[in-house]
């Protein structure tokens, strides 16, 4: 059942930012205006739509974007939007503008906010998923995902490097505040001794009879790679309780951080935020609503919102596994 009511559009993006936003947005505004609809864009998420920080937005508004790191549009994580009376300033200005639909661009703290939103009032919405994290349910990856990936990997790449010439053991902090897609990847990646993630049950004792395994065979240096949200403790008292077993290691901590966030997209999440802005614009149009757009082995498609949210994509616990024989 296709939904001919929708002639304006409005597109957001909300939560961390992600490389590949600005790639989505201009494919959302794109596809709309190739189907003669309105699209404004929404600056700053929620936020703007409490604010009405609404601009119309055409094919040339998006020129040049593709390639840009971080958002146009700009990002937050809105605590208002969160209040009953934020949401309902919000959906007063979305009647102002004549918005028939809405597209989020976010991860699945966004996506709660567009769930109620739609149960509140009613008006369409679709979630397009861009987050560093990869940890929405519904698709094989999100937006920013693999560029993040790729910086992380090359920031550890240039770290080795030192810790090779000086014979030392160096704790890697890589994001992912529940999910450890990133460290696993990386990790792999750059040849890591070992990888701490918050989907695996880790323990000191592991830990440190890794370290002496590498020992035994003769390494001199290593990197351990450990996701932010890595339950068993952050990354100083690990290095910490490495030093007091390993008083010979000469030990060092690096917090990758925000620069996993920034910088150019790659070319798969370019295609992948233009394929996903188009669909989500499609699926509106097609009637779809409370639906997250996703896509899995190249094809496009749907997921009801709620799921996205509450279900999780399984860490590959084998990659684990392969890096450990590796790793020696
Ligand atoms: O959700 C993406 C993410 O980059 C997480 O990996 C990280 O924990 C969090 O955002 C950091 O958020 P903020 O930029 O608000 O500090």
């Amino acid at each position: 059942m296709s939904n001919q009511n929708i002639k304006t559009g409005a597109v957001l993006t909300s939560g961390g930012d992600a490389p590949g936003m600005n790639a989505a947005i201009r494919a959302v505004v794109r596809t709309a205006n190739s189907l003669g609809l309105e699209c404004y864009g929404v600056r700053e998420g929620y936020n703007g739509l409490i604010h009405g920080d609404f601009t119309k937005m055409g094919p040339r508004s998006v020129k040049n974007i593709i390639n840009e790191g971080g958002t146009i549009l700009k990002s937050a994580r809105s605590s208002e939007f969160k209040t009953a009376e934020g949401r309902a300033k919000a959906f007063e200005n979305c009647k102002k503008h004549n918005i028939d639909a809405l597209v989020c661009i976010g991860g699945d703290g966004s996506f709660t906010g567009a769930k109620v939103f739609n149960e509140e009032f009613g008006l369409p919405v679709i979630g397009v998923p861009g987050t560093i994290d990869n940890d929405i349910f519904g698709t094989d990856n999100t937006i920013g995902y693999d560029t993040a990936l790729n910086t992380a990997m090359e920031a550890i790449d240039k770290i080795r490097d030192t810790a090779t010439s000086h014979n030392r053991v160096f704790f890697v902090e890589v994001m992912g505040r529940d999910a450890g897609f990133i460290a696993l990847n990386s990790g792999i990646a750059t040849g890591a001794l070992d990888i701490l993630i918050p989907e695996q049950k880790d323990s000191m004792e592991e830990l440190f009879g890794t370290f002496r395994k590498a020992e035994k065979v003769g390494k001199s240096s290593s990197i351990v790679v450990v996701a932010e949200g890595e339950k068993l403790g952050n990354i100083y008292d690990l290095a910490k309780a490495t030093k007091d077993e390993f008083p010979n290691f000469d030990i060092r901590v690096a917090v990758l951080g925000h620069i996993q966030r920034g910088g150019s997209p790659s070319c798969a999440d370019r295609v992948l935020a233009s394929k996903m802005g188009y669909g989500a614009v499609m699926g509106l149009v097609d009637g779809k609503s409370k639906v997250m757009v996703g896509v899995k082995s190249n094809r496009l498609i749907y997921t009801p919102i709620e799921e996205a949210i509450k279900k999780h994509n399984e860490i590959d616990k084998d990659l684990l596994k392969i890096s450990e024989i590796l790793a020696m």
